[in-house]
């Protein structure tokens, strides 16, 4: 049995796992809901970056036994570039530090980029944005990581980066 979990605190990451589910015709399911994850033999995780940690996932993934016994796909939904190598390799390894090392060893991870609203943050998410803008805003280029400039880019604004053909590669792999 497959199915897709997802975390998401502003709907981002849902309006991923939704369409996910609509084109591969599997169950789409929040975190919270799932009873026993080790009924499934696939397992898609897709969960957004909030400060280098994948929303749920620890929780989640660590339940699993017979590792070796299952598909495990993880998708995250970040604000910065996933195609800068940088952004990509610090996002492993929050993966690697959340989940157990047989965990890891069998995810295959692929990077969706995610969306802002900040007029829609809550108290402590608008706190942390205006420090880290604050202790940012004023580096020189070259110290700047695309994560950085994506904040700077980004700060107090309504984007989105969100691109359902990003999820080609997942339907992929679990079709
Ligand atoms: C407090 C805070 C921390 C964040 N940290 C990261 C981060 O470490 N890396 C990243 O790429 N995006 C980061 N983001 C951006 C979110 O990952 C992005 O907004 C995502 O689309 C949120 O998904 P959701 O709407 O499903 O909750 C952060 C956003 C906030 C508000």
């Amino acid at each position: 049995m497959k199915i897709i979990i997802y975390a998401s605190q502003y709907g981002t990451t849902k309006q991923y796992a939704d369409e996910l589910s609509k084109r591969t015709g599997i169950e789409a399911m929040e975190y919270t809901d799932v009873t026993d994850i080790n009924q499934y033999d696939t397992i898609v995780y897709l969960g957004p970056l909030y400060a280098g940690s994948v929303m749920g996932l620890k929780k989640t993934l660590n339940k699993i036994r017979k590792v070796q016994d299952k598909k495990l796909v993880v998708g995250t939904v970040g604000l910065a570039d996933p195609d800068d190598k940088e952004n990509r390799e610090g996002i492993m390894n929050g993966i690697k530090e959340q989940v157990h090392g047989c965990i890891y060893n069998k995810a295959r991870v692929h990077f969706l980029r995610g969306a802002i609203d900040y007029s829609n943050l809550n108290l402590k998410h608008k706190t942390m944005m205006a420090f880290i803008h604050r202790k940012v805003k004023g580096m020189k280029e070259e110290e700047k990581t695309a994560e950085i400039k994506t904040v700077i880019e980004t700060y107090g604004k309504n984007v989105s980066y969100v691109d359902f053909d990003s999820l080609n590669p997942i339907i992929d792999e679990i079709e």
